[in-house]
């Protein structure tokens, strides 16, 4: 399939396929929540160093491995590596994760189809009230939208609307961007928002701690697609004459911006929606936050608007947010069901049947966990608490695995890849970047520091999740 591959037409087209992946429910969803969960300002810190001081590593790292290889990561990791079986294990890894990451993201891209839906049908006032979303994800309703949305990405791989959903994402992302921050000034005019953005922009230093750390790290990652051989299978279908740094660097942006303005609308609309909500009980905030205020910001602008207004703007909002999602979820599935074809041989069919029948089995395992089966719902006990199914898997596969991938891609290009012939492939297309700083940081960096820092974070996160030791912070204190 090397020969045959098929390449991105322009720069600019490659940039806006990696943020449509990029972009998802992990910037709308993902990163407000670790926002208000870990300190605010202390987060979005963190977060802005991992990003620039070691995703940005990581992300050219995956590209120019795609690049140079021409294969999908587990290809990529064997044919660079001379057949290593050992370098094999960390490709398997990079197919497996994406495949558990698109399960538990169906799950949540099922929930904001189905707000999309209920707001569509006029039903956005209950949909604020409280309560609404823990009886949404138990209810039968939930059934009916997942089947819905597993027909329409079905649709989207199969019949080759592909590259229809990409130019359909050119229009739609800025489009939710706009809207974005749309509502962020509505948010901002509002009763005590600014005690909210207070708490988002100046970082309280003495919260930083482990969990702060890992939860910014396993964000960063999760919401620039890195430890799951995405940007190394789109690496694979990009023209050596790119400019890979300056791409990646794109990119990186593109998906920052769009997750600091999602947390400049949630972090505000939770301070005036509940003028008396302590910081100290943000640190249990979870998914289950933005699908409470959202509606609320949504029903607030009746009073402008009026409700028919403010149904159509939820609408329009959500419908927004589930395209970002789709293809989101369209690229983490593409990595398996890729790779399934080239090192199995199979159709496309066959592979996106098996695939799917698997991504169905799992997705329901974690939407039954809610409550709905009980063996879900208690499915293991570590760290001193039950855990649900769908626990585990975003414990494992989001929060472990991510910084872990990130770790083992960091050691194949600096020691067993080399950097030599990394150097080469990078300033192919990027004449500029010979001895450039970002060169010399880039090899420096992802030889010492990023893998020890990725190391550290992976074991403190092993220790911390499944045995409830917390070294570092016993360390630090
Ligand atoms: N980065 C996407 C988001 O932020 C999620 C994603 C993860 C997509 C991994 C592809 C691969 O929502």
């Amino acid at each position: 399939m090397a020969g045959s591959r098929e390449q991105f037409g322009s720069k600019l087209g490659f940039v806006l396929a990696a943020a449509g992946s990029a972009v998802g429910i992990g910037n709308l969803v993902g990163f407000p929540v670790g926002a208000a969960k870990n300190g605010g300002g202390a987060f979005l810190l963190m977060y802005a160093i991992f990003v620039v001081a070691i995703c940005l590593p990581v992300m050219i790292a995956e590209m120019t491995v795609g690049r140079a290889s021409q294969k999908d990561p587990l290809g990529a990791y064997t044919g660079l590596s001379n057949g290593s079986r050992k370098w094999r294990i960390a490709g398997w890894l990079s197919i497996i994760t994406p495949f558990m990451i698109a399960v538990f993201y169906l799950v949540i891209t099922v929930w904001i189809f189905g707000y999309f839906a209920e707001s569509a049908m006029g039903n956005l006032d209950e949909l604020a009230a409280p309560g609404t979303f823990s009886n949404f994800i138990t209810g039968n309703s939930l059934f009916m939208y997942m089947a819905l949305v597993l027909g329409i990405v079905y649709f989207i791989l199969q019949g080759g609307v592909k590259e229809g959903i990409e130019k359909a994402a050119k229009i739609l992302m800025p489009a939710l961007f706009a809207m974005l921050l749309l509502l962020v000034a509505f948010v901002l005019t509002r009763d005590n928002a600014l005690a909210g953005v207070e708490f988002y922009l100046v970082p309280d230093l003495s919260k930083i701690n482990a969990q702060v750390v890992n939860g910014a790290l396993s964000q960063a990652f999760f919401s620039l697609s890195l430890g799951m051989g995405i940007m190394i299978t789109y690496g694979s279908y990009i023209d050596k004459r790119a400019n890979l740094p300056s791409s990646a660097k794109l990119v990186a942006l593109t998906d920052t911006a769009v997750a600091f303005t999602a947390g400049l609308m949630i972090l505000p609309a939770i301070f005036s929606f509940n003028p008396t909500v302590d910081t100290a009980s943000l640190s249990e905030s979870s998914v289950s936050m933005i699908f409470s205020y959202l509606p609320q910001i949504f029903l607030a602008l009746q009073d402008s608007i009026g409700y028919f207004g403010a149904s159509l703007v939820a609408c329009i909002f959500f419908l927004l947010v589930f395209f970002a999602a789709i293809t989101s979820l369209v690229s983490i599935f593409e990595v398996p069901v890729s790779a399934l074809m080239s090192e199995k041989g199979a159709s496309r069919k066959a592979s996106l049947l098996i695939c799917g029948a698997l991504l169905v089995l799992f997705s329901l395992m974690c939407a039954f966990s809610f409550g709905l089966v009980g063996f879900f719902t208690n499915f293991v006990f570590y760290a001193g608490a039950d855990k649900s199914f769908f626990d585990v898997v975003y414990d494992v596969f989001y929060d472990t695995i991510l910084p872990l991938n990130g770790l083992l891609i960091c050691l194949f290009v600096a020691y067993k890849w080399r950097h030599y012939a990394f150097n080469q492939e990078l300033e192919q297309g990027a004449p500029e970047y010979q001895s450039s700083f970002l060169e010399r940081y880039i090899n420096l960096s992802l030889k010492t520091f990023i893998p020890v820092v990725l190391a550290v974070i992976f074991t403190n996160t092993v220790l911390v999740k499944y045995f409830g030791i917390d070294v570092v912070s016993m360390l630090i204190s």
